[in-house]
Order: C-alpha cells, then sequence, then structure tokens
C-alpha cells in the first residue's frame, strides 16, 4: 500500500491536508461534458483515491455539468472526516459543451446552491473564485464585484473559505482586501512556469498554491528530458512530473487528474520518489528551452 503522507501535508483552509490529491475533472465524459464512459470505474477511483488516505479533492458543479459533483456524493457521502473538497464556481456549460463566464450575482448563488445540493453538503469547505477573462491563462480584470457576493455567502455560512483561480498577482492583492484567499489554482507545471515568482510570494504568506494541469492536462507533458530522468530513476514521466512539483516548493498541493484506477495508483506513489538535484536541474531547463522538451 502506498504512504502518501510520505508528501508531506500543508495547511489547507483552518485544515490540514496531504501534498498528494486528486483533481475530479476527468470523470466527466469526453470534453468535460455529460457522464463518465465508465461509471464502475469513475466511482472505483474516487474510493480508491480515498482508502488510500487522499484527503483533498478538487472539483466543480461545471464539470460535466453536475457530473463530477453527482459521482462524488454517490461514491464517498457520507464524507469521512477530514476530507476537503475544494470546488470552484464562476463559469457555466453551454449546451455545445462551451465554458461560458457566470460572474453576475444570481449565478454565482446558484453556483453555490448547485454545489451544495450535488454534493450533498450543507456548506463547502473551499470555494475557488475562477476568473474568466481569460480560458487557460489569467488576464487583468477586476474580481471585485464577483469576490464580494462569494464573500457574502461566506458570511451567511454557506462557505468556509474562499480561494481564487486563473488569477494573476494583482487579482490576488484585490481579493485579499475583499476576504482571507486560503488557496490559489492556477496552471503551472514543469513545462508552463508562468508563476515562478507568484509561487514564491505564496510560499512565503503560507497560501496553498495547487497547479491545474500538473501533468499537462488535455494535452499529457511529452519530453525526451522527462523520459530520461523517469528511466535513470525507474519511475514513469508522470511520477516525475509530480515529484518535481512536490519539490518546487511546500505550500504546492496535487490535484494530478485521472478516470483510470491504473493512473491513480502510478500518481499517489510519486509521494515516494525523490529526485537528485542533478535531476530537478535538468528538469528546470525544459521550461526555458535549454534541453530537449
Ligand atoms: N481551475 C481551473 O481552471 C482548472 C482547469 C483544469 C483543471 N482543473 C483541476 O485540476 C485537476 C487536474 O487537471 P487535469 O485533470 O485537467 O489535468 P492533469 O492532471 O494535468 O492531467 C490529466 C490527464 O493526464 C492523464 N493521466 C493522469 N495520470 C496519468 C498517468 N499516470 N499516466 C498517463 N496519463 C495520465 C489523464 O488521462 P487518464 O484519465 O486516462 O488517466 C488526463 O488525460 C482537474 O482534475 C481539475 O480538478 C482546474
Amino acid at each position: 500500500m502506498i504512504d502518501i503522507s510520505k508528501a508531506g501535508t500543508f495547511a489547507l483552509g483552518g485544515r490540514v491536508v496531504k501534498r498528494l490529491g486528486y483533481g475530479a475533472m476527468q470523470l466527466a465524459g469526453p470534453g468535460v461534458f455529460g457522464p463518465p464512459k465508465d461509471r464502475h470505474s469513475a466511482i472505483a477511483v474516487l474510493r480508491e483515491a480515498v482508502a488510500s488516505g487522499v484527503n483533498h479533492i478538487d472539483t466543480s458543479d461545471f464539470y460535466g455539468p453536475h457530473v463530477t459533483n453527482q459521482l462524488i456524493r454517490e461514491a464517498l457521502h457520507p464524507y469521512p472526516t477530514g476530507l476537503v473538497i475544494v470546488t470552484k464556481i464562476g463559469a457555466r456549460r453551454g449546451d455545445d459543451a462551451s465554458w461560458i463566464p457566470a460572474f453576475s450575482r444570481e449565478e454565482l448563488i446558484a453556483a453555490v446552491h448547485d454545489n451544495l445540493r450535488n454534493l450533498g453538503l450543507d456548506v463547502l469547505d473551499v470555494v475557488n473564485l475562477r476568473s474568466m477573462f481569460g480560458i487557460h491563462g489569467p488576464a487583468e480584470g477586476s474580481i471585485e464585484a464577483p469576490l464580494t457576493v462569494l464573500a457574502e455567502l461566506q458570511r451567511q455560512g454557506l462557505v468556509r473559505h474562499i480561494g481564487l483561480s486563473n488569477v494573476t498577482p494583482t487579482q490576488i492583492a484585490e481579493g485579499r482586501r475583499i476576504c482571507e484567499i486560503v488557496c490559489v489554482q492556477n496552471l503551472y507545471n514543469l513545462a508552463h512556469r508562468g508563476d515562478d515568482a507568484l509561487i514564491g510570494q505564496l510560499t512565503e504568506a503560507g497560501t496553498a498554491y495547487a497547479p491545474f494541469f500538473p501533468l499537462g492536462g488535455f494535452t499529457p507533458l511529452q519530453s525526451t528530458t522527462l523520459s530520461d530522468v523517469a528511466r535513470r530513476l525507474g519511475a514513469t514521466p508522470m511520477q516525475v512530473a509530480l515529484a518535481w512539483l512536490l519539490q518546487r516548493a511546500p505550500n504546492i498541493l496535487l490535484i494530478p487528474g485521472t478516470s483510470s484506477p491504473q493512473h491513480l495508483r502510478e500518481n499517489l506513489a510519486a509521494a515516494d520518489l525523490k529526485l537528485t538535484s542533478d535531476a530537478v536541474t535538468l528538469l528546470d531547463r525544459i521550461a526555458s528551452g535549454t534541453v530537449a522538451a
């Protein structure tokens, strides 16, 4: 049995979670739309993640929509003590599977209630406001109005903690003037390092950083250097990509997504993988393009 505690823990919204968590987005159908290809396997992945010690699951009601949260509820409710479910609001899905900004007061309130209902909860542990000024990368724009609505829902007791997703340092500073921000979730992995400076600032502030697409997302990471390092360590490239994130900064929380029990086991086993400083030096060069990508 894999001991994922070896990857350590970090504070997330007043609780302490293991740094190896699970992202549930891949459980919905193709394009994160509709039902899963294999419902039985989706339920099995969620149960195995928690049975293996995962106590941080990332989700949203706009995955499916509703599908991922309903699977989490079916697989895990009543939830074990200590499980932190982080969800996000700020978008809705079109009938054609498109991602549409949903930042109005009515849409944000409805999104919190949709998450509560579909997860079977009275209060959401952590809600990330997902900025939609850019789709896969942050873009400037004020988040004051939607974050003020979310902070109101927090005061009403529907939300314990608030985080931000797909945001710039300016938006994080703006957010901190409105409410406490316990985590940030942006695109980051060993090939996409736009948040290097931001991660340093969040480490100093003690704020959790949960990179999305830790394995490259819809186009999983592919790199000759990554494969070479993995071969030398007797590990898989995905395990090395996760181990690199774990060693990158202590406040990084991993939420790799998979619909496969085999991939889940492989990803959780990264908790036990230590990278030598030579390996880290090589991997660090992938993003700068000074070694073969
Ligand atoms: N805030 C945001 O805007 C945002 C955006 C995207 C995602 N997220 C969150 O971040 C989480 C992680 O992102 P993600 O799931 O999109 O991307 P990811 O974790 O970078 O990669 C997932 C992809 O890698 C594959 N994979 C996973 N483990 C593997 C392994 N061991 N070997 C080979 N392939 C493997 C998966 O396919 P299989 O299913 O076949 O394993 C899937 O295609 C999501 O689940 C979601 O909760 C947030």
